[in-house]
């Protein structure tokens, strides 16, 4: 385990394109998730990698030197939370949100709503909602973003997909924030699209 963290980090002579990037962290990922499949396990590592790998390459994401994302992680959807048993009377009314889940960065907003009826507010709702990937090159012009971290300037949200018998379910989305303008491409759209595909196979919900 020691030894792929390291790997993660000191890399930069041999990763030269963002389509590299992303193959290198996909395997990464793929790597750490093998042999067990709780979600919660999975995707606390899953940030951690995706983070640490974006702190290293600043260069990719609109920056030169300083670090560029400042944020990475999932909102996942609250019924696939386990249930409270302490107190075991305990009753929360969680329905149709997104309950904040593995992530690196500063704290965040504990929840999002996802009412279908009502208006999306927030791009991780709008992801979710639409089921498709969001880029928002300047969120202080995106109507609705929900700003946790005043120093962003960019976001991409990711929805978590999995296709069961025919069905798709929506389990959640992967939030990865920046802290330069138009900070995410559509390499970095289809490289996150194949590792959320990854986690949402990987793992039981
Ligand atoms: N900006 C998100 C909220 C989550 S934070 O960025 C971590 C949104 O608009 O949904």
């Amino acid at each position: 385990m020691h030894l792929l963290f390291e790997q993660v980090l000191n890399i930069s002579s041999s990763i030269q394109t963002k389509t590299e990037f992303w193959d290198h962290i996909y395997s990464q990922v793929e790597v750490l998730i093998d042999g067990q499949r709780h979600w919660i396990s999975n995707l606390a590592n899953a940030s951690s990698v995706i983070f640490n790998a974006l702190l290293a390459f600043p260069k990719f994401f609109g920056r030169s030197e300083d670090k560029a994302v400042n944020w990475c992680g999932f909102y996942i959807h609250s019924k696939y939370f386990p249930a409270p048993r302490h107190p075991p009377t305990v009753t929360i009314n969680d329905a149709d949100r997104l309950l904040l889940g593995p992530f690196c960065g500063k704290p965040a907003c504990q929840f999002i709503l996802v009412d279908p009826k009502k208006a999306a507010r927030g791009v991780c709702s709008e992801a979710y909602l639409q089921r498709q990937t969001v880029v928002v090159g300047d969120v202080h012009s995106h109507p609705g973003h929900i700003a946790c971290d005043g120093d962003t300037k960019s976001e991409i949200v990711i929805p978590l997909i999995l296709e069961v018998g025919g069905e798709s379910h929506v389990l959640g989305v992967l939030d990865l924030d920046c802290l330069a303008v138009d900070g995410f491409n559509d390499e970095d759209k289809v490289g996150l699209e194949k590792i959320a595909r990854l986690l949402a196979n990987a793992c039981n919900w």
